[in-house]
């Protein structure tokens, strides 16, 4: 199973580290960038995961300084629903309810224990559709009805 995998400058020990705790667990990561500590904007990064998971059609971990910035980022991209999460109940009702496709975190603000444990609970945990499909059909709804007016 194919995981893509990026953050900007402020990530990317983390990304390191989870990257890491992926292979190890079978998974295979996508590295997306940044390769290096040298300042990017967090925006370009979010653009190279979410194409990764649209195109493959696998979920996604983004990281930057807040997790903010970059999951801001990639909402704006049809068909994403990034999650920024910093607990494990969010990761877990981020897949069951609203079958995000990336987990956004934030390096400044949770270790890598926790962020790791957060990464697992998301791949692991299934959207749970019933009463929860409506609700994530009418969010694509909405990115179809206000990509018209723009
Ligand atoms: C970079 O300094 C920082 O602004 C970025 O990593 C992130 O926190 C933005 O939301």
């Amino acid at each position: 199973m194919k995981i893509a995998v990026g953050s900007d400058h402020a990530g990317v020990q983390l990304k390191h580290d989870i990257i890491a705790v992926l292979a190890a667990e079978g998974y295979e990561p996508i590295d997306c960038g940044a390769y290096t500590e040298d300042s990017v904007d967090y925006p370009d990064i979010a653009e190279n995961v979410a194409r990764e998971v649209l195109q493959k059609n696998i979920l996604g971990i983004l990281i930057c300084g807040t997790g903010i910035g970059i999951s801001i980022a990639a909402n704006k991209i049809p068909g994403i629903r990034a999650a920024l999460c910093n607990d494990l109940f969010a990761a877990r009702l981020a897949r069951e309810h609203n079958d995000a496709n990336i987990v956004a975190i934030g390096s400044r603000i949770t270790g890598s224990g926790l962020a790791e444990e957060i990464v697992k609970t998301f791949i692991k945990t299934s959207f749970a559709a019933g009463r929860h499909q409506r609700r994530v059909e009418k969010i694509t709804a909405l990115e179809n009805k206000f990509r018209e007016r723009v």
